[in-house]
């Protein structure tokens, strides 16, 4: 039975891998920073039981990873999804972001996943899967349209710290290192008009993530399984 991780799971795409991955039968352990008051997590909870396992973490707080190994305990992984993510301000212009608007955006969006991501890293069995959840307004060559400067800028950082991450490792990685972009989706942060369900998004994200397990890529990757340029 996997053992998975999801980090940022209260709502959105992060809830609906939360939901995916317990109908297939996994133990998920999801963080959230108020899992009680989550809906949808309660919702799973009394659907699936012990398989669903919360653990509340503010994921910024400087000692987030020390507190989601504590309550994890002794259990090994095979899949760790770091899904948080913020749009950062209204305007997303530099002429009037303030510096802690820019701090939280960036740590939020990429170093406090990094953190998480090399601290977990020996929890990984060999041949999981570790991914972060960017999107391709992070691509340097795709993101032309110079929409959500700032929020796109937080995500190449993240695309390049993973990067840098996959260089310093080496070939003493032993699991996929991802970043996945889940299309435009129906949530609070993707808005209404959006043309893709949370369903539709996790069923492809899923598998993306699946068929990722057992090789050691660092690859940029759409909900589709499309291979994005960083
Ligand atoms: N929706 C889209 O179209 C789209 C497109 C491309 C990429 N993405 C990316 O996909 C990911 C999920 O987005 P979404 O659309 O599902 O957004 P969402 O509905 O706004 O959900 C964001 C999730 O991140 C959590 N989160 C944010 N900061 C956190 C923190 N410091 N500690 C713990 N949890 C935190 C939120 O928890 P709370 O409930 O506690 O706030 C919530 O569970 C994000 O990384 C986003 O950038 C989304």
């Amino acid at each position: 039975m996997l053992q998975v991780v999801i980090a940022g799971a209260s709502r959105g795409i992060g809830l609906g891998l939360v939901g995916k991955y317990l109908e297939r039968g996994a133990t998920v352990h999801a963080v959230a920073r108020d899992p009680s008051s989550s809906a949808g997590l309660s919702a799973l909870a009394a659907r699936h039981g012990e398989r669903l396992r919360c653990i509340a973490c503010d994921l910024n707080l400087p000692d987030a990873a020390d507190r989601i190994l504590g309550a994890l305990g002794e259990a090994q992984l095979d899949r760790v999804l770091l899904n948080a993510g913020i749009p950062g301000p209204r305007a997303q212009d530099v002429n009037t972001v303030t510096d802690a608007e820019v701090a939280a955006l960036f740590v939020t969006n990429a170093i406090a996943p990094l953190r998480l991501a090399r601290a977990l890293r020996p929890r990984l069995r060999d041949g999981g899967v570790m991914a972060c959840t960017s999107s391709v307004m992070a691509s340097l060559q795709l993101n032309v349209g110079g929409e959500m400067p700032l929020y796109s800028a937080s995500k190449a950082a993240l695309n390049s710290l993973l990067l840098s991450w996959s260089a310093e490792l080496g070939d003493s990685r032993r699991f996929s290192l991802l970043a996945l972009h889940p299309g435009w989706v129906q949530t609070d942060m993707g808005g209404a008009q959006a043309p893709l369900t949370v369903e539709d998004s996790v069923v492809g994200l899923v598998e993306v993530i699946e068929a990722s397990a057992g090789d050691q890529a660092c690859r940029f990757v759409d909900y589709r399984g499309e291979t994005l340029p960083w």
